[in-house]
């Protein structure tokens, strides 16, 4: 689940980055999930407008099926650079579906029209819009 007060918390969702044109908050900051345990990667908060907690997402893909705009494209297994945590998984293995390794990223944040379709859609709940 997305951290649904991560815009007030610059304690934990510091802006450690920008890729893509958008604002990264906790990039490479240990995090824990809802059971307490540190999540496999620290690739942060993607987006601002339309922000996907990339930790939590394990590239179902319902979010871009729900989008009317279209506004998010897939980020190939990001952070797999070999020196970090995360490592290669093999597509369709059964590590695969227990830990995905693409992303989704809300290139076109700017085009939201606040539907909340993504976030109802998103079976881990880590997206958060916000409407201001
Ligand atoms: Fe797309 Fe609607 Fe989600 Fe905005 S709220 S990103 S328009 S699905
Ligand atoms: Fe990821 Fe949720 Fe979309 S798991 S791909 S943000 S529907």
């Amino acid at each position: 689940h997305i951290d649904e007060n991560f815009m007030s918390d610059e304690k934990n969702y510091p802006v450690t980055g920008e890729e893509d044109g958008l604002k990264v908050r906790a990039g490479g900051m240990q995090r824990m999930d809802d059971n307490g345990k540190p999540y496999p990667t620290k690739l942060g908060i993607h987006g601002t407008t339309v922000a996907v907690d990339w930790d939590g997402c394990i590239a179902d893909g319902s979010c871009m099926d729900v989008c009317p705009v279209d506004l998010f494209e897939w980020k190939l297994n990001p952070g797999n650079s070999g020196t970090g945590n995360d490592k290669k998984v093999e597509k369709g293995t059964p590590e695969w579906e227990k830990y995905r390794t693409d992303k989704s990223n809300p290139v076109r944040e700017s085009e939201c029209i606040f539907c909340m379709a993504c976030v109802t859609a998103c079976p881990w709940s880590v997206i958060k819009v916000n409407n201001e």
